[in-house]
């Protein structure tokens, strides 16, 4: 069996915005007296901007917060986070995943997106990738997170290709968990990669050109 589309996330498999995304949630964390470590953060990976304040706000012991102390909260986070993205360039596209992407696209596959992110738009211009991609689905069209196979099977009806024939790129395990549930194939990179989560555990994304149902 051959796939027809890949449906890559964006967040720590095109690109690397962990960094940034770990910085701004620290300032809210700080500001909130809460503990916030790396270990945390990578429970965040994934996951929609509200549901990440849920999962940082489950060590807060100070006053009740209100729907909208979380919205104002969540929407200060993304203020800071945007700063670091205005940083962000071509360069920080690697020539590894630039090539990859090249070469699936020069067999015949469709390249899409399926990330929670509401920022995808603004980071695939930062990034050089406007325009680029086949279809994208992202936090901008979903209402439930991953592991919500929503924006996955989104990317695949833009496509316009049945969801088994889409091949999920992914880095985070609710994120794997995701693609399954939308009856997807899916290849792990990165920490999803480590805990064997996908049906593809690799360590780098050029060994995406190597799975037989790519060639
Ligand atoms: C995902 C990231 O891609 O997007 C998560 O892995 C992030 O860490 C989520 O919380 C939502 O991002 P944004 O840009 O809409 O706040
Ligand atoms: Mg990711």
């Amino acid at each position: 069996m051959k796939f027809k589309a890949i449906v890559f996330d964006l967040d720590g498999v095109i690109c690397f915005t962990d960094e940034y995304h770990y910085r701004a949630w620290k300032v809210l964390a700080d500001k909130l007296n809460t503990p916030f470590d790396r270990t945390i953060n990578n429970r965040l990976r994934g996951v929609s901007r509200m549901a990440s304040l849920e999962i940082i706000l489950e060590k807060y012991t100070g006053p009740a917060l209100t729907q909208e102390d979380k919205e104002r909260f969540a929407a200060e986070k993304n203020d800071i986070y945007r700063e670091s993205l205005k940083e962000m360039s071509p360069a920080d596209l690697s020539d590894e995943v630039k090539n990859t992407l090249d070469l699936l696209r020069s067999r015949g596959l469709l390249l899409t997106i399926g990330s929670s992110s509401k920022n995808t738009p603004f980071i695939l211009h930062q990034i050089g990738l406007d325009g680029y991609f086949d279809a994208i689905s992202d936090g901008n069209n979903i209402t439930h997170s991953k592991p919500d196979p929503e924006v996955f099977l989104k990317a695949a009806e833009f496509a316009h290709v049945d969801p088994a024939d889409c091949l999920v790129v992914e880095d985070a395990v609710s994120g794997a968990e995701a693609g399954h549930r939308a009856g997807m194939k899916v290849a792990c990179l990165g920490d999803a990669s480590l805990n064997k989560a996908g049906d593809w555990n690799l360590s780098s994304f050029a060994e995406l050109a190597d799975i037989p149902e790519l060639n």
